[in-house]
């Protein structure tokens, strides 16, 4: 069986959880502050506590020691129960080679084999869309391939001034398991809003690419393992439209990193922008939860930036742990919030009313529901 999203690692018998938290760049420690309270608070209602360890890792790390993240650092995230992480990255801080330095996906995504990165859009009551819904809803998950693909190649081009290859890898194991993980989803899911149907959707460049036609190949292989999801397969450049145009078709989405990447920006924009955005790196010894998004250097420090993707984040932690009661009342207080009004997001994707407001909001309606039991 593959690990979904409940794990039992690390769990001691009174529910003491060991959390790496790395608070990243930019709006990142603002949100992993802002997502902590909520944190502590479903905590304490519901008798689990988190013993936190802090670490240094992204640009900033960089800048100051010449590495993203210490060996020991990394060991600390392979053996917590789970870590916590905010958007990394300084568009300024870069390699000899001209990379961004201060990224964790190849030392913490490759590093440790984290291969399903589990990334939810789901469309928050309240919360207005960029498309034309009229009463269609929201709510798919995008279960993005995480070690192979075009960002294998992360650090590894070839070339000169004048000409650089970065190369693709689509391998058969790698390819069967975060398939496996996709059906696996899909099987604790109720399947796509528009029609209730339990479905996968493998999104590649078959056409093309013959890596992508290997991929497809596995893909069509797993699904006849899992009868009771059906299977479905669009080209990247079609899903793009799809998504727009008819997003409450989809229930999960399995795709390779480059897709991936771009797809779940692109549905962001639909639910809200990115910042309702979460996402679960998931392997079967360790995982680490994040905001999709970056570290918004445009807006850092400025007290606007929307929390709710890093709080979704530790509500997909939750998950992870097996602490399903206390996702769902992270879930059931961002939603009561959105409901409310109490979460107004500008064009930007900034929080009009700033981001402490916005987290003294949610934490007053998970208050409210625990008194209502
Ligand atoms: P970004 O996601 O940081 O920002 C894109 C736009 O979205 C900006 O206008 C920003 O203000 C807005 N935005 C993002 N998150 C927001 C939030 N929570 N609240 C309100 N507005 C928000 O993308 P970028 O500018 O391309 O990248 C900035 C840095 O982040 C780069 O160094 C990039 O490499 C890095 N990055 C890191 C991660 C990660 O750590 N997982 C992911 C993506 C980008
Ligand atoms: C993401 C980011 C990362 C990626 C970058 C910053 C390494 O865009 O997590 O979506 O490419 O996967
Ligand atoms: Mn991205």
């Amino acid at each position: 069986m593959v690990p979904v999203i409940s794990g039992m690692l690390g769990v001691t018998a009174n529910r003491t959880y060991s959390i790496a938290v790395i608070e990243g760049d930019g709006i990142g420690p603002e949100l992993v502050h802002a997502a902590k309270r909520v944190l502590e608070t479903v905590g304490r209602a519901n008798e689990i506590t988190f013993d936190y360890t802090y670490l240094d890792g992204g640009a900033a790390a960089y800048e100051q020691s010449g590495t993203v993240l210490s060996e020991d650092a990394l060991r600390t995230v392979r053996h917590a129960a789970a870590t916590l992480k905010g958007p990394v990255g300084l568009p300024w801080v870069r390699r000899p080679d001209g990379t961004e330095a201060g990224l964790l996906g190849g030392v913490l995504r490759n590093g440790l084999d984290l291969y399903a990165n589990v990334r939810p859009v789901r469309l928050l009551p309240g919360i207005e869309s960029a498309l034309r819904l009229d009463g269609r809803t929201i709510d798919y998950v995008i279960v993005r391939e995480n070690t192979e693909g075009l960002y294998a190649s992360r650090g590894k081009g070839v070339g000169n001034e004048h000409a650089v290859a970065d190369t693709t890898l689509v391998t058969r194991p790698g390819t069967e398991r975060v398939v496996r993980h996709a059906f696996e989803v899909a099987r604790q899911r109720s399947g796509a809003p528009g029609d209730g149907g339990r479905r996968v959707t493998c999104v590649d460049k078959s056409n093309v690419l013959r890596s992508m036609h290997l991929f497809r190949s596995i893909f069509l292989e797993i699904a006849v393992e899992y009868p009771d999801v059906e299977a479905e397969c669009l080209y990247a450049d079609a899903a793009a439209q799809a998504l727009v145009l008819r997003p409450e078709h989809f229930d999960v989405i399995v795709t390779d990193s480059m897709f991936g990447d771009i797809l779940s920006d692109l549905g962001g924009a639909t639910v809200g922008g990115v910042a309702f955005c979460p996402g679960g790196n998931i392997g079967a010894q360790a995982a680490y939860f994040e905001p999709i998004h970056g570290s918004a250097p445009d807006i850092a420090g400025q007290g606007r930036a929307n929390p709710v993707s890093q709080i979704l984040a530790c509500a997909l932690m939750l998950d992870y742990l097996g602490e399903h009661a206390a996702a769902l009342q992270i879930r059931d207080a961002l939603d009561a919030t959105s409901s409310a009004g109490e979460i107004r997001v500008d064009r930007s994707g900034a929080v009009s009313d700033g981001t402490a407001q916005v987290t003294a909001a949610v934490l007053r309606h998970l208050a409210a529901m625990a008194v209502r039991g």
